[in-house]
């Protein structure tokens, strides 16, 4: 387990809200939180060349598609597996009139749509028991990803280089709880230049504490923790 973070460095959530107002969320469909408002932070904040071109994989309600298009991206594809957030997705960006191509799929529907300038993704990072993934009560899709909570995260950084156009990056958000240094190891085998760009410790939300019991069993936090810290990595493809 990753336990180098430190927690005084920013930038951390900031004050003013990064998202859009009254984003559309559907049952089942996960509710933009801190993680995306994290992530939204540092995409508000990076500059997109014109005709730039930008894949929000795992996009949820579409929330971070939405911001990329605010920041500047010319060409926008939104990818999820669930039916739900990609109606949510399509709904939220036609209700302002964002021009954002909502896809249904996975890595292989994020790569036919690709090469991308810039890759944002808060993926499913919460670790579980064996069985999270196919969902019985308590376990949902939107935030369980296996035993180490890696079952998503591992592929996306393993296709990171082939999403990204030369020059392009990578955005990714992810509790300290999954390994951040596996995640920059693996940006880095992969060729790409790998460094956590924000961070920002926060109370245990409901999932987090509803698996504490799992966590500290399993190493993945202290005896009592009720925290967890929040990193974006950013990963660059020489250009
Ligand atoms: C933590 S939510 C993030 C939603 C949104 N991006 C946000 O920040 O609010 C993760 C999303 O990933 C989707 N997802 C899970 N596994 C996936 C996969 N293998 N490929 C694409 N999307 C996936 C879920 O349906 C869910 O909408």
């Amino acid at each position: 387990m990753d336990r180098t973070a430190s927690f005084n460095s920013s930038p951390s959530i900031p004050e003013a809200d990064p998202l859009p107002p009254r984003i559309c969320v559907l049952p089942g469909v996960y509710r933009p939180q801190q993680d995306t408002r994290l992530i939204a932070s540092v995409l508000a904040a990076t500059s997109l060349s014109a005709g730039s071109r930008v894949l929000d994989f795992c996009t949820g309600s579409g929330a971070l598609a939405m911001v990329a298009v605010r920041s500047g991206a010319a060409h926008v594809t939104a990818v999820d597996t669930s039916a739900r957030a990609v109606a949510a997705a399509w709904i939220n960006a036609r209700l302002r009139g964002l021009p954002i191509r909502v896809r249904r799929g996975g890595l292989v529907a994020a790569a036919e749509a690709g090469p991308f300038d810039l890759v944002v993704s808060n993926p499913p990072y919460v670790p579980g028991p064996e069985g999270a993934l196919s969902g019985p009560a308590g376990h949902s899709a939107r935030w369980d990803a296996g035993r180490d909570g890696r079952a998503v995260l591992e592929p996306l950084c393993a296709a990171a280089a082939e999403l990204l156009r030369p020059g392009g990056s990578l955005l990714v958000v992810h509790s300290h709880v999954c390994g951040v240094s596996r995640t920059l190891s693996r940006l880095r085998g992969g060729g790409l230049d790998a460094a956590v760009v924000a961070r920002s410790r926060v109370p245990f939300g409901p999932v987090m504490r509803r698996r504490s019991a799992y966590l500290q069993t399993h190493g993945y936090c202290r005896p009592g923790q009720d925290w967890e810290e929040l990193v974006v990595i950013r990963a660059c493809k020489p250009a």
